[in-house]
């Protein structure tokens, strides 16, 4: 969380005197860049495997061990390192559903999972990932006809008002891609659309080509896979604009929260490639333009509004969770007073150690290294 971020940073200046006691020579971090401690393919393999053994969502317990383990490998390496926690805002999911009507067909009722492959090393923890669901999104039950708005970029709806489409009162389906999806939402809402869903179009996510392959057969997510993130608009907790989630802080109230404008006022939920098309098959009116268009085997889009309406309920749940961030702090060589922060996400992949090699790589001036929690950055 970036406002975490910046609160974590005036810690570090004060703890940096302590910091300082013992920093390794010079040389040591010259030659842990070259040793084969960090980089090295088994050590990568070995890395990535045990961050990515447990579904581990910010605020969780199985969270809490990946941070620890980061903070051995960096202490392991003799990197002075530390963990600071913070009290946050999260949200997880308590329900979805969402349902597609278009007479005379019977309704189609969306089961939101995502499958699990032949084979998958994980499946024994399958059931421990949470529901894909977006981070902050409002809670409410909303039934309107669906518009296709393209990305859902301020353009895409100044395009739709050129032919006429009106949004108000619709839901509307966007494709990741191209902006943040938490603009998508906050786009969808000034537009006047009452929800919003965003999938992933084979066109963005699959080589566009048509005949998309995907994992484990190709690097695509297959089709019934959610891209699922955060779409608060602001930095950090959200019940701490600009100051630290520290130890009994003064806090917004959740309806203040929600007056401060970055986080969205109408549901939103992000959806697989495979229930983008089926919606989109539902659309009818003009047909959208080609640059809307999806892959060469995709059936055609269609802007609407409607004949499918959808009906999408989504309860969030909100609460205050502890989460971590690992400082780990590399001093420079040459200009020790300077310093750089970097920073990256603990809970995904490889990045953390991906920086620390390039901050040991550079390490002419102080880089303090610091895997940061977000939620679904
Ligand atoms: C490490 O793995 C990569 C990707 O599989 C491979 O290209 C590279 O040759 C491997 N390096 C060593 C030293 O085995
Ligand atoms: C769009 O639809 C809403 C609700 O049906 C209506 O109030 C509004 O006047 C419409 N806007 C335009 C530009 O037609
Ligand atoms: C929409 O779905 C919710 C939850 O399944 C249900 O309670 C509600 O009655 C539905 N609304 C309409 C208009 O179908």
């Amino acid at each position: 969380m970036f406002k975490t971020t910046t609160a974590t940073l005036l810690v570090i200046a004060t703890s940096f005197s302590f910091l300082l006691l013992s920093p390794p020579p010079k040389s040591y971090y010259h030659s842990l860049y070259i040793s084969d401690s960090l980089s090295d393919n088994a050590s990568v393999s070995h890395h990535l495997y045990t961050l990515t053994r447990l579904p581990h969502v910010a605020g969780s317990q199985a969270n809490a061990e990946a941070a620890a383990y980061v903070l051995s490998i960096f202490t392991s390496c003799n990197i002075q390192s530390h963990i600071n926690s913070y009290d946050v805002l999260l949200t997880y999911p308590a329900s979805r559903s969402l349902t597609l009507t278009r007479s005379p067909d019977p309704p189609i009722n969306f089961d939101l999972r995502q499958e699990i492959y032949d084979g998958d090393p994980y499946v024994d923890v399958a059931d421990e990932v949470l529901p894909t669901f977006h981070a902050y999104a409002k809670s409410g039950t909303v039934t309107g006809p669906v518009v296709y708005v393209n990305y859902g970029r301020v353009e895409d709806y100044a395009s739709l008002k050129e032919v006429g489409v009106n949004v108000t009162g619709t839901l509307v389906l966007a494709r990741y891609g191209q902006i943040y999806r938490g603009d998508i939402v906050q786009n969808a809402f000034q537009a006047g659309a009452i929800g919003a869903l965003v999938y992933t179009d084979r066109k963005d996510y699959g080589g566009g080509g048509g005949g998309a392959r995907w994992f484990p057969d190709d690097e695509w997510m297959p089709p019934s896979g959610v891209q699922v993130g955060t779409v608060y608009n602001g930095y950090g907790d959200p019940t701490t604009p600009g100051w630290a989630s520290s130890d009994g802080c003064e806090r917004l109230s959740l309806e203040e929260v929600e007056k401060g404008g970055d986080v969205p006022l109408i549901p939103s939920l992000p959806i697989s490639a495979e229930d983008g098309e089926t919606i989109l098959r539902s659309i009818g009116g003009e047909v959208a333009r080609e640059d809307w268009q999806g892959s060469e085997d995709a059936p055609t889009y269609r802007v609407g509004p409607g004949p499918g309406i959808v009906n999408l309920s989504y309860t969030g749940r909100q609460v205050i969770e502890t989460i971590q961030n690992v400082i780990g702090v590399i001093e420079g060589s040459e200009e020790p007073d300077r310093q750089v922060k970097t920073k990256m996400n603990l809970e995904t992949r490889m990045q953390c150690f991906l920086a620390l090699e390039c901050a040991l790589k550079s390490h002419k001036i102080s880089i303090y290294i610091h895997p940061i929690q977000r939620q679904h950055p």
